[in-house]
């Protein structure tokens, strides 16, 4: 007897073979075939059934989402789209489902309804290869930083410091209900918070990944990370799985080497590795789109769109660049920019980010070079005195998927820009001590491994590619 995976039996050319087989059953159709799945891969394997020796009970227990096991032989199929299936002799009932209350049924749900489901959505075609797409990317962003020698570097989830100076950060309580001190105000005294402490959770772990970078050369981070932004939109959580690494001796030149390299070759290996779950998801988006009015429709399938990624380079521009571009360009003969760019200086929208990189280069961009007046405070400053060796990579359909820097290394300029922007030393004391001892040259990004996943799975919203995502309206289960 053989006891192997849908995936394993599907490739198998095991005829005639006793098989046996756990799963759950997607549909169940003239009382004959079920269609089994056991989260292996996106194919169910189909089941006949002896219908005549199965007694009446069983076959009325054989409903969709009911956990099953069945012994059987492995044999050619007839059907069409499928090379095996299982002839039965033996099915038994471990978990029924109940038709009448189980949500996912064998239709379309929108993905808004599955989103209220979010503990079952992944029994779902589309969410199963999105996770099981996520789930090969992490691998792939470990196997590149292992190959390449980096050390994996567990950073604090809470933290005292604010990594990006934003502001926007969870604060930790470890008060009882109603005994929190109070301020002489009457508010609650967060400054007591943590055992006497105030802490948040953390917002990137950069800072202490700095400094380890500065005793291991090359590390890097892969962890949650939190951001109190009140932002509803398809691009941002309040809980999100960042990459960072960080590398000494690394300037800004090395750093957007290495984020591209990065990104393309773990969409290579997910190419690579997840052939019919990109399949079906590029399918999937292609009936998407047909939805939509021809001027909105996508030139490049997903399939396309990645393998267009990992064969072309990326396109290095720096900030004041962009703005001369910008300035000159016409978005669309009947629309500005809702923000026109008028002047150097200003933070660039999204709308801009991805007019660069969807209309004007048509691939994806690195901008460089940012006025150091719209950056954190942490980079390091251009001989101009105005600029910073900042770098955001901007991704078709995305917009903003990296954000990184060389650091600022010298001890001097870092406290003089920490002090013109309030940033107490005493906090930062250890962040300091990498630039009192052995200083270096350094640099590192952050990717948000959300939108990676986006990237990579063609979904529109975030909230469709994390399993439990955390937003501003939701943080149940
Ligand atoms: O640009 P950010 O804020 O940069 C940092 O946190 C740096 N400390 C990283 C570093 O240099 N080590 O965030 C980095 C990336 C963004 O480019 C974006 O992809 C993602 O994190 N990101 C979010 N993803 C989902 N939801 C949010 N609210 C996000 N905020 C940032
Ligand atoms: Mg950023």
């Amino acid at each position: 007897m053989i006891k192997g995976t849908v995936s394993d039996l599907l490739k198998s050319e095991l005829f005639l073979q006793e098989v046996s087989l756990k799963g759950w059953v997607r549909t169940f159709r003239s009382n004959r075939f079920i269609a089994l799945n056991d989260g292996s891969t996106i194919h169910n394997i189909q089941c006949v059934i002896d219908f005549e020796n199965t007694d009446e009970e069983t076959l009325k227990r054989i409903t969709t989402g009911a956990a099953i096991a069945v012994k059987g032989t492995l044999v050619e199929s007839q059907g069409k789209g499928q090379s095996v299936e299982i002839q039965v002799s033996e099915i038994e009932i471990l978990g029924d489902s109940n038709p009448e209350e189980y949500p996912i049924q064998p239709k379309k749900h929108s993905l808004e309804f599955l989103r209220e489901n979010a503990h079952l959505r992944v029994r779902t075609n589309t969410f199963s290869a999105v996770m099981r797409v996520r789930s090969k990317l992490s691998f792939a962003v470990h196997k590149y930083f292992q190959d390449e020698g980096f050390n994996y570097v567990h950073t604090p989830v809470i933290t005292g410091s604010d990594a990006e100076g934003a502001g926007e950060m969870f604060k930790v309580t470890s008060f009882e209900a109603n005994k929190a001190p109070l301020t002489e105000a009457g508010d609650i005294d967060y400054s007591k918070d943590f055992f006497g402490k105030e802490t948040n959770l953390t917002v990137s772990g950069q800072l202490e990944a700095e400094t380890y970078a500065m005793a291991l050369g090359k590390v890097y981070t892969f962890g949650p990370t939190f951001r109190a932004e009140n932002s509803n939109t398809t691009r941002h959580l309040a809980e999100f799985w960042m990459i960072e690494p960080e590398v000494a001796f690394m300037d800004l030149d090395g750093n957007m080497d290495l984020a591209e390299d990065f990104i393309k070759s773990v969409l290579a290996y997910v190419l690579e590795h997840c052939q019919d779950d990109l399949a079906f998801l590029d399918q999937r988006l292609s009936q998407e789109e047909k939805s939509k009015p021809q001027a909105e429709r996508s030139e490049m399938s997903l399939l396309e769109k990645l393998r267009f990624i990992t064969e072309n380079n990326f396109k290095r521009v720096s900030y004041t660049e962009a703005i001369d571009i910008l300035r000159n360009s016409k978005p669309n003969k009947k629309k500005k920019f809702q923000f026109p760019i008028n002047e150097w200086g200003a933070d660039l929208q999204s709308e801009h980010e991805r007019y660069l990189v969807e209309k004007h280069f048509k691939c994806p961009v690195i901008l460089f070079d940012y006025p150091a007046n719209i950056k954190a405070f942490y980079m390091r400053l251009n001989e101009d005195g105005k600029t910073v060796r900042a770098m955001d990579v901007l991704f078709p359909g995305i917009g903003e998927i990296v954000g990184g820097a060389q650091r600022e290394e010298r001890l001097d300029v870092l406290k003089e820009k920490m002090a013109a922007l309030g940033i107490d030393e005493k906090e930062l004391w250890w962040y300091l001590d990498t630039r009192k001892f052995g200083t270096a040259v350094h640099a590192g990004f952050g990717l948000g491994f959300e939108r990676l996943v986006q990237f990579a799975t063609g979904m529109a919203n975030i909230r469709d590619v994390i399993p439990f995502p955390r937003t501003p309206q939701n943080a149940e289960f």
